[in-house]
């Protein structure tokens, strides 16, 4: 995305009312998070928005440096860290070309936002930006959904864009779908969230090609292992010397 992309500025305040994430991705990502502590080194969350995984983290004692493009959905996680009571350290960042001072142990990025990634020159640079950013032997922990092309190109023949049917661009995996979102007061609001889906396969050949390996896939928050029907895409890797 751009440092403007309306379902993450204009649309922030709506976020947490309509994204509830994937059952059991907090529990997941905090878990792995008090394992890097304990090693002793730092915890990066990419696309940390308003703090949905990141502020439980912190407050299970892990320092968690948050990183998001979007000023507003920071503003709202540094809003709600404060409330919980929850030490995060907040930095307006782009995945595609961040850098930090110390090496990480652990690398997330929670709930599909890698999927903002639109090309795959961008998915490409955000992995490099990751491998970067850890130390050897450190972790990259991601999810994305398992993409069902078939059920949604038909979906895409028989509905109707205004009603929240999504558009496909299947040369280019690009995704755009219409989200009606309610407001506390009633008002709907029609924001539009564009996304790059991944096959499992392919993100793998980007792991691969960054200096990292896998060490697991999954096909949810439970521990299922990944297969055609799962849902969900859940990587762990590890970055290599
Ligand atoms: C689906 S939300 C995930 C928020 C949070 N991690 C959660 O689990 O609820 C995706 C987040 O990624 C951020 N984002 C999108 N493109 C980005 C980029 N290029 N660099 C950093 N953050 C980005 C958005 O602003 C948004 O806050």
């Amino acid at each position: 995305m751009t440092a403007r992309d309306p379902f993450y500025t204009d649309y922030a305040w709506l976020y947490d009312a309509h994204q509830r994430g994937v059952r059991g991705d907090i529990e997941f990502y905090r878990d792995l998070a008090l394992q890097a502590a304990r090693s002793g080194g730092t915890v990066i969350e990419i696309g940390v928005g308003t703090g949905r995984v990141a502020i439980p983290t912190a407050l299970a004692g892990v320092r968690v440096l948050g990183m998001d493009i979007a000023l507003e959905m920071l503003a709202i996680c540094r809003e709600k860290a404060a409330v919980a009571g929850a030490a995060l350290d907040l930095v307006q960042a782009d995945m595609r070309r961040f850098s930090v001072a110390r090496m990480a142990s652990l690398v997330t990025i929670p709930h599909r936002a890698f999927l903002h990634n639109l090309t795959e020159a961008d998915q490409a640079a955000t992995i490099r930006a990751c491998r970067l950013a850890l130390r050897a032997g450190g972790r990259l922990a991601m999810n994305v959904f398992n993409p069902e092309i078939i059920a949604a190109v038909e979906m895409m023949r028989g509905g109707d864009a205004f009603e929240g049917v999504p558009t496909f661009d299947v040369s280019e995996q690009v995704i755009e779908t219409p989200m009606p979102m309610r407001a506390p007061d009633g008002s709907v609001h029609r924001a539009m969230l564009r996304v790059r889906y991944i096959y499992r396969a392919q993100l793998e050949a980007l792991l691969l090609d960054s200096g990292f390996e896998i060490e697991a896939w999954y096909g949810d928050f439970a521990g299922s292992g990944f297969g055609t029907l799962s849902t969900e895409i859940v990587c762990v890797a590890r970055a290599v010397e």
